[in-house]
């Protein structure tokens, strides 16, 4: 029976991927941080919960590092844990800097040297390349593993740092270690901080009348979104090589946060007109005229990346990895989960 420890195993993509490793036979360890109330996050509710071996650290203390991965003997790691909240991270840049980046360290560190065969994954970013896109001219295809790196936030600076450690590793000490440089991904278990889980529940909340209208940033912003479900199935398969690489892990299609929203009415059956522009751009309801979506320049960034998109060739011919999740499924099945939630919820009142 293989090992594997996950840290960041409450979160979307580790709750996820605890259920993968599980179904695969894998003995799973997760690292949690101790926090005033014991919750265990994405996981509560879930099967994965109870068969899941939880360790107690936090991953910028290296000897809680050293101590898990004694206390798991893992053949694999994959470190998921961040502070992952890019708008976040202007706000906390040493915390984001020591949580998202140098944190990694430890982890490579514990494993040099109390088990330096395992196999260790990176959740290294998109966010990477940030505002890289002048560098690569008219007939843009996506970013991929030789792109240039130009982040744009304290979340990408940092990730930038891990993701460099990562290799340095591999390249100083032969050990398996590799990072894969996902695009952003959705799910049900998305936090609703982030502007797709934002945007679903606040469509779900209007459409039942407990909510007047949504408030968003820069609607303009571009991204490359995929289903969580399908991007952890692309960590495994990383670990399952026989040399470590890293990878580009994306849909191939890029969509405005504008087009999100959109989208999200239109599965709750409502059509959105847009009126204005800039911060004065508003959306209104086509049959009742009434405003649903407003922008609030509080959600601006200091530096925002306009655009991303990435080309998953790579991974699609050595990995063998598809998305199966379409654009259109991953928004409606979170529009129909957060409704079912509400719903829930009212009938509890
Ligand atoms: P997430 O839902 O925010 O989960 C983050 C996890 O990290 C949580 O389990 C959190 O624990 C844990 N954590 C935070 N600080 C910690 C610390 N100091 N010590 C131990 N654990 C800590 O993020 P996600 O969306 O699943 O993303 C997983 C990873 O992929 C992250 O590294 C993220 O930066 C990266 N990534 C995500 C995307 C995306 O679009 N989702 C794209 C590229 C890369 P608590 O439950 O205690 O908060
Ligand atoms: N969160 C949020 N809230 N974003 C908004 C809002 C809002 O009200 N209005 C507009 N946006 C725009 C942001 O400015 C950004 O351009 C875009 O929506 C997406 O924002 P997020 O959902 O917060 O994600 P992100 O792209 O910044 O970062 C996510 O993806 C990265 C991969 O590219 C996170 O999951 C990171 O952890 C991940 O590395």
């Amino acid at each position: 029976m293989k090992k594997a420890l996950i840290t960041g195993v409450t979160g979307q993509d580790g709750s996820y991927l605890a259920e993968l490793l599980l179904s695969e036979g894998y003995e799973v360890y997760g690292l949690v941080r101790r926090k005033s109330r014991l919750d265990f996050g994405n996981l509560e509710g879930t099967e994965a919960k109870e068969k899941v071996n939880f360790i107690f650290g936090d991953i910028t203390d290296m000897s809680a590092m050293v101590n898990a991965v004694k206390e798991s003997d893992p053949d694999e790691v994959y470190n998921l844990a961040a502070q992952s909240f890019v708008a976040q991270s202007f706000r906390e840049p040493v915390a984001s800097a020591n949580i998202t980046g140098v944190a990694a360290a430890n982890i490579l560190e514990a494993i040099r040297t109390v088990k330096p065969e395992a196999k260790y994954y990176q959740a290294s970013t998109s966010e990477m390349f940030g505002g890289c896109i002048e560098d690569q001219g008219d007939n843009f295809t996506g970013y991929t593993e030789k792109s240039f790196f130009h982040p744009r936030s304290p979340y990408g600076v940092a990730k930038l740092y891990a993701h460099w450690i990562t290799r340095n590793y591999r390249e100083s000490y032969d050990m398996f270690a590799c990072s894969g440089i996902l695009f952003n991904h959705e799910s049900e278990r998305r936090g609703h901080e982030f502007v797709t889980r934002k945007i679903t529940d606040a469509a779900a909340r209007i459409h039942l009348g407990l909510l007047d209208h949504l408030e968003l940033g820069n609607m303009d912003a571009k991204r490359d979104w995929g289903h969580s479900k399908d991007y952890v199935r692309a960590m495994w398969l990383m670990l399952r090589r026989e040399a470590p690489e890293d990878f580009v892990i994306a849909s191939g299609e890029t969509h405005t946060v504008r087009e999100f929203v959109e989208l999200s009415f239109k599965a709750l059956g409502t059509e959105i007109e847009w009126h204005g522009s800039g911060a004065d751009e508003t959306g209104t309801d086509k049959v009742t005229g009434k405003t649903i979506v407003k922008i609030n320049p509080k959600f601006y960034r200091p530096a925002e990346v306009d655009l991303l998109l990435g080309n998953a060739e790579k991974a699609e011919k050595l990995l063998g990895w598809k998305r199966e999740i379409s654009f259109s499924q991953l928004v409606e099945g979170m529009v129909k989960n957060d409704l079912e939630l509400l719903k829930k919820e009212a009938g509890k009142i």
